[in-house]
């Protein structure tokens, strides 16, 4: 897929001063994965990384490489991929992990290691078992070991918000002093408010020799729903990188969302006056990419990208926007990529007509994927008679979400209605292989889900079926979300088509192919600095 990238906006960035210039530090693909539930496939990473690169991030952190063969293999393809931005890869404060990620990132043309290791009393003596002395020697050795691999080294202080601001100062000068280049001052847990996180960063940069040499970086937590405002604070204090994802999704409450801080920035420059190199009017694409690929539906009144975040429902509201829009919207929806839904085509809409659809999108398919996508479209022609951007969207992001997967629904029939057992049989491809398997249930979901289960056997648990419409109308497609969990581990797979049991069945096979793939990966078993 390739969007295009707006060089307007180049040229106005690199007229402006460096000193305001902000790096937008995206962790979507490590942070934002690793959030129970969130877990993509190597070709979603591919497509989330294309579109991080082309949006202007900065430094794309494509992963952890230590934590399975799997995010090894995507780190450095991303790494070989990226034409513009910094791929950074994760490192604990061990050797194994260091030289995995020096090896990860080594064919980008600007790689980073990026090393942590937690300097909170609690971080210290709970989960890493150090003393302050051994958690200092493990940062020297670290950001040693990460500089005699590459130039390009990023070091943070796990918890950093909820350590000693002596033994902060300490550690960090140990860090600049071993040669590391951005040094990120995590709220991990999310913990601090904005007036402290100033003082963090204020004190840091007065107290730590060599500190002007060094980008300093906030990696704020939402806990408290603080996530913005602490990392727009630090920005205030000093700091020149922010670390965000696409849509807030991360650990927990997730992590400061890049849309909000990079809008907050343009819309509030007169308070604000310092700039990113984001194109922002591809923020509304990336987030549904994001969204879609990861199963995590965006809240409806999320900013910026929610549903919602454009919509006018009350009369005063509606009058003030037809007579001038500024009366209730503070930037307009075209300036983050949000367009007015249009009805797009019928069933007569040719190949051309579809390709230049897609494009105007943001779409720019292979000619298998093209082709899958086309079938799928008339297809859905067929059965609905208005086709909306919306749905077009759906479509494309599902081929895009679940091209290569393992298992994939070929054929289903579903017997429902008040007499029962509702009845299923569905045929799914495994491997290559067709397979078909019939089973009743209380429902036809139930019954098309235990048809799955016969065919592809699995202990997991259903915490969550949800159903939304994508567009308005009795013949909407309706866009499943299923979430599974097996040893407590989460993935969640999500489906469209206009018949809801069809992508109910896609929405469960989907979350099966990513339970799959939590399966192979091997857990960091902690954030220390485990051999
Ligand atoms: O939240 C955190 O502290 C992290 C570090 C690994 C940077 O994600
Ligand atoms: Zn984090």
């Amino acid at each position: 897929m390739t969007v295009s990238n707006s060089p307007a906006s180049v040229d106005a960035s690199a007229a402006r001063s460096q000193k305001d210039r902000i790096l937008i530090f995206d962790t979507t693909l490590r942070d934002g994965e690793q959030c129970p539930g969130a877990t993509m496939n190597f070709e979603e990473k591919m497509q989330v990384a294309e579109i991080l690169d082309e949006m202007g991030v900065d430094i794309i952190e494509a992963g952890f490489p230590a934590a399975s063969v799997g995010d090894f293999e995507s780190v450095a393809e991303i790494a070989k991929r990226s034409k513009n931005a910094v791929i950074a890869g994760l490192a604990r404060a061990n050797p194994k992990d260091i030289d995995r990620a020096g090896e990860a990132v080594r064919h980008a043309k600007r790689g980073r290691i990026h090393t942590f290791i937690g300097t909170s009393p609690l971080h210290r003596q709970y989960q890493l078992q150090m003393s302050a002395e051994q958690v200092y020697e493990a940062v020297v050795m670290s950001v040693t070991r990460a500089r005699n691999l590459i130039d390009d080294v990023e070091w943070s202080a796990m918890d950093a918000t909820r350590t000693e601001p002596d033994y902060l100062c300490r550690v960090v000068e140990a860090a600049i002093k071993a040669g590391a280049t951005t040094i990120n001052i995590p709220d991990t847990v999310g913990y601090t408010v904005p007036d402290e996180f100033v003082d963090i960063i204020t004190m840091l940069k007065e107290r730590v020799p060599g500190a002007d040499d060094v980008i300093f970086s906030t990696h704020c937590h939402n806990d408290l729903g603080l996530a913005v405002a602490n990392s727009l604070a630090g920005v205030k204090a000093g700091a020149r990188q922010i670390e965000c994802t696409i849509n807030g999704l991360g650990e927990r409450a997730g992590n400061a969302a890049l849309e909000e801080v990079v809008m907050a920035i343009k819309t509030r420059n007169d308070v604000m006056p310092y700039w990113t190199n984001i194109d922002s009017t591809m923020i509304a694409r990336a987030s549904r990419l994001v969204s879609a690929v990861t199963a995590f539906p965006v809240q409806y009144n999320k900013a910026i990208v929610g549903k919602n975040a454009f919509a006018h429902e009350s009369g005063i509201h509606q009058d003030g926007v037809l007579k001038n829009a500024s009366t209730y919207e503070i930037m307009t929806p075209e300036s983050v990529g949000v367009r007015a839904s249009s009805l797009v085509m019928g069933k007569h809409s040719g190949r051309h007509a579809f390709r230049e659809k897609l494009r105007d999108l943001g779409y720019e398919l292979g000619d298998n994927a093209f082709e899958d996508a086309f079938v799928r479209f008339k297809a859905l022609a067929d059965r609905k008679k208005h086709v909306y951007d919306e749905d077009i969207e759906a479509l494309v992001d599902q081929e895009i979400a679940q091209a290569n997967d393992r298992v994939k629904v070929l054929a289903l029939m579903v017997i429902a209605g008040t007499s029962g057992p509702q009845k299923a049989t569905i045929t799914l491809e495994v491997n290559g292989k067709q397979e078909t398997a019939e089973a009743t249930g209380d429902g036809p979901v139930d019954a098309t889900f235990n048809a799955i289960k016969a065919i592809v056997p699995h202990e997991a648990r259903l915490p969550l079926y949800q159903v939304h419409a994508v567009t308005e109308g009795t013949d909407a497609q309706a866009e499943v979300s299923v979430r599974l969990e097996e040893n407590g581990k989460t993935v969640t797979g999500r489906g469209s088509d206009t018949d809801t049991m069809v992508a109910s069945a896609r929405a469960y096979v989907s979350a099966l192919n990513k339970l799959a793939i939590k399966r192979d990966r091997v857990h960091a078993q902690s954030g220390g600095t485990a051999a």
